[in-house]
């Protein structure tokens, strides 16, 4: 069974990795899809997020990683992929992605979500909350990868 991994991963954190790794023992293929949206002004660029999560992947056998644009159930459609697959961090996060799920349910009834809950020492993390700490200049290696928070760094002190 191949699983979509769909996010923005703006950038990807400590979390989605754990998530990938673990999916990865799962699934047959995992393709991590980072989501080209209109409607949001990334931090970086789509290229450069696909480029960031392929770094950290590359030593995971079975996951592809691309960008798509329009609706996830076409993508995963696209891909013959079964499976949506979102983690979960907090409560607060089930209310949204329940209704995520029902929603892709209802455009694509042969696609099933699966949730995974997220590694509970790096619950915490979240990509806004990432860049936010960057911004101040605190400490972020123990959110992202050291490549990451290079490219943090560098992109803020070019802005
Ligand atoms: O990392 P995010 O921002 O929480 O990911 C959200 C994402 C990309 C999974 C979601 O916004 C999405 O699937 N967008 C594509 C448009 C779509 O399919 N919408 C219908 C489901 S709400």
């Amino acid at each position: 069974m191949i699983a979509i991994y769909p996010g923005s991963f703006d950038p990807i954190t400590l979390g989605h990795l754990d998530l990938i790794q673990r999916s990865s023992i799962l699934f047959e293929k995992v393709i991590v899809a980072v989501l080209k949206n209109p409607n949001k002004t990334p931090f970086f660029t789509i290229e450069k997020r696909v480029q960031q999560i392929q770094e950290c992947t590359a030593n995971i056998k079975n996951i592809e990683v691309d960008s798509f644009s329009g609706l996830t159930v076409e993508y995963a459609q696209k891909k013959q992929a079964g499976v949506l697959l979102r983690g979960l961090r907090v409560m607060s996060d089930f209310e949204q992605e329940l209704q995520m799920a029902h929603i892709n349910k209802t455009l694509e009834n042969k696609i099933e979500t699966v949730f995974l809950a997220t590694n509970t020492e790096l619950s915490f993390i979240s990509s806004s909350v990432v860049k936010e700490i960057a911004k101040f200049g605190g400490s972020i290696d123990h959110l992202v990868t050291s490549n990451i928070a290079q490219d943090l760094y560098s992109n803020i002190r070019n802005k």
